[in-house]
């Protein structure tokens, strides 16, 4: 890039910024985008350029702020001006019916309404001061939110400024994963072998609660604006207004409203939209809310403890569809319990192709006298995974089966219990039970466990029965030469999961108890397990009367892990991990975040080095406290190059990412800052 003085580039700064916000206004709020996405981008690089030679003109506005700021160690609080409440719902036409009774007895008068759609998303509270965003926060338990400021900056929707200076706007809206950014993020997890979300909310709120606001910003989500909570010197009168003001002050408002006369308007809107017209939303709605019109009832309507008696939700029938039995089938979780899974025969449901249905356990099964060869009623009720709704009982043949738990394990033959109190049944097999084993070696490599990535339940089922592990520790032992024989393995994915595995051993101390899959013991328990003992034999070593003294921890939990460390077989896995080198002490030598001249900063190699072998400058980044990616993004810190790169390099250089050789990495690694800027 050629590099312009610096009042040259700060002249260019402002015009790009102005250039970029017009265009995100124009296809955000206005739907009319006028240049192309590659046009656009080649605008935010030059920006970011700039912006990377002369730092000092970076501005927290600045629309490159995008990209995400660097990771925090943990959330601060927020207290919201005004308690952010929900909705109550209808789910008939008589239902908004009373409704409507209710506002006009309070009223004392015949009200108008404007009904919006229901965003399926997260609420999030908005601050702006002297037109700059200032703070965003989530809904939290209504009263107290958490400050997710640097998150919600990456939102494309999101303007930093608004297109007029008011002293202090504060307004809420609902942040979402679009449904086409949903289904890219799911199957990018699925081949990561990494679980998915069950819908685009949870992804969404998952996505916004990253402590790593490049993580945010790749997940590609997106805002509506529907309530302004105070605006300095403006008051609007009605929702209707509310919205066009939103609207003019660049904020992304839906576009379908609809301002009716009265609840017969509201209900003729509401009939109108049937599933298509969900289906064809590039978002996913739940409902449409009702909202009386004039603002000024709004306070003389107030609200119960939880909702405004001045909206309602008008919630959608979940959608279901008509299909067959063909078999129920049990998987067996970590924990052993036996869940029961209704395989269906293929059929078309809330825009896509459902085959199987959740029954949950067997009482389920029986109070619904589901058989096996019924016809039956499914429904996806917001979940990715839909539910038996009923039997169709007038379509039933002769030739249906009843479904038995089995006495015996499917998995490893051991008994089949179902402990007083529970609605669960369970194998008694522990870890004699392969599927308990393999349910236990996935859990023990996912994502907020030891995060091995690559390694996910087809390669667990596939490493097991090649007999190469039989538990969680085998995992260290494995080299490439073993993996290579396996179908699904090459040279690189090979080396790619022994180098993923290798990474995992220095995991912080919380992540391997939690992975350990003690009963009960979930990250919050790990967590504070690991803080209070600081290394694992301490745990295994402390009472009863120890454990429980300590917050999250009851009898319960306590007795859990004194039964873990007590099995002769789980303490031999644990002295294979220790020997193996995995990490055992909090804050402990190779572990993330340990200080070194790398901390914090992601690295992705291509080509061939010349002195160095992958797996050693590999190793030598991790030591140093760096990660290693295996695709550039604009998460990545240093792209390192060898000779013959590969695409990465044209990735890198069109992202302005910094480039480095071998020597460059090793100057790094002394601790000098090096690396040049792809030009
Ligand atoms: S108005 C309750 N309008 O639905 C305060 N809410 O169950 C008034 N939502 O927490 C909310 N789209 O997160 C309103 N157009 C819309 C909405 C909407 C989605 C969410 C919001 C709220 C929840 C209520």
């Amino acid at each position: 890039m050629a590099v312009p003085s610096f009042e040259e580039a700060r002249a260019q700064v402002e015009e790009l910024r102005r250039i970029i916000e017009e265009h995100n206004y124009r296809y955000f709020v206005l739907d009319q985008p006028v240049i192309s996405d590659q046009e656009y981008d080649a605008l935010m690089r030059r920006l970011l350029e700039l912006e990377a030679a002369y730092p000092e003109l970076v501005t927290p506005d600045s629309p490159s702020q995008k990209v995400g700021g660097p990771p925090r160690p943990e959330f601060t609080t927020v207290r919201h001006r005004r308690p952010l409440l929900s909705l109550a719902n209808a789910f008939s036409a008589a239902e908004l019916r009373d409704f409507d009774r209710r506002v006009r007895e309070l009223a004392g008068r015949p009200v108008d309404y404007v009904v919006e759609p229901k965003i399926d998303g997260l609420s999030v509270a908005l601050t702006y001061v002297n037109g700059i965003f200032t703070l965003g926060a989530t809904r939290g338990d209504g009263e107290v939110g958490e400050d997710i400021t640097a998150n919600l900056k990456t939102v494309r929707a999101l303007p930093l400024r608004l297109r007029q200076n008011i002293p202090h706007l504060e307004v809420r809206g609902e942040a979402y994963m679009p449904k086409a950014a949903f289904a890219r993020l799911n199957s990018q997890r699925e081949e990561a072998g990494e679980p998915l979300f069950a819908n685009p909310r949870n992804a969404a709120a998952g996505s916004l609660r990253q402590l790593d606001p490049r993580v945010t910003a790749s997940r590609n989500l997106s805002l509506f604006v529907y309530e302004v909570i105070y605006a300095e010197g403006r008051t609007p009168d009605t929702q209707k207004e509310a919205l066009d003001f939103l609207r003019e002050l660049g904020l992304p408002v839906n576009p379908y409203r609809y301002y009716c006369r009265d609840i017969d308007e509201v209900i003729a809107i509401i009939s109108d939209w049937g599933p298509e017209r969900r289906e064809a939303l590039e978002y996913e709605i739940d409902g449409l809310v009702i909202k009386v019109n004039d603002l000024k009832l709004h306070p003389l309507l107030g609200a119960t403890a939880k909702s405004p008696r001045w909206a309602i939700a008008y919630k959608f029938p979940a959608e279901q569809a008509v299909t067959r039995v063909e078999d129920i089938i049990l998987r067996v979780g970590r924990t052993g319990v036996l869940t029961p899974t209704a395989i269906l025969a293929p059929v078309r449901l809330a825009g896509s192709t459902v085959s199987r249905a959740t029954l949950h356990n067997e009482d389920i099964i029986r109070e619904k006298d589901v058989r096996i060869g019924d016809m039956v009623v499914i429904q996806k009720a917001g979940d990715v995974i839909p539910e038996v709704v009923e039997v169709l009982k007038e379509h039933r043949r002769g030739d249906v089966r009843e479904f038995r738990m089995p006495d015996h394990c499917p998995a490893c033959g051991a008994a089949v219990i179902r402990p007083q109190g529970e609605a669960a049944h369970r194998c008694i097999g522990g870890l004699a039970c392969p599927a308990q084993v393999m349910e236990g070696i996935i859990h023990f490599a996912s994502r907020n466990a030891m995060d091995i990535r690559g390694l996910g339940p087809a390669i667990v089922a596939q490493l097991l029965e090649a007999g190469l592990i039989r538990d969680a520790a085998d995992l260290y032992t494995l080299k490439v030469e073993d993996l290579l024989p396996l179908e699904r393995f090459a040279d690189q994915s090979a080396q790619n999961l022994v180098t993923a595995i290798e990474a995992s051993k220095g995991r912080p101390l919380e992540r391997l108890i939690f992975a350990l899959g003690i009963r009960h013991v979930g990250e919050r328990a790990a967590r504070t397990l690991a803080r209070h003992f600081g290394s694992l034999d301490a745990l295994a070593r402390a009472s009863m009367e120890e454990l429980t003294a300590l917050p999250d921890i009851g009898p319960k939990i306590a007795a859990s892990i004194q039964a873990f460390f007590a099995e002769p077989r789980n303490l031999k896995v644990l002295e294979k991990l220790k020997a193996a080198g995995v990490n055992m002490v909090a804050g402990g030598s190779g572990a993330e975040g340990a200080p070194g001249p790398l901390a914090g900063k992601t690295f992705v190699l291509t080509g061939t080095l010349p002195t160095l072998t992958r797996q050693e400058a590999e190793e030598l980044i991790m030591k140093a406290g760096g990660k290693v990616s295996s695709s550039v993004s604009r998460r990545t810190d240093y792209v390192v190059v060898g000779e013959k790169p590969g695409s990465k390099y044209e990735k890198a250089r069109e992202l302005g990412i910094a480039i480095l050789d071998e020597a460059g990495l090793r100057r790094l690694l002394g601790g000098e800052a090096g690396g040049q800027k792809a030009d």
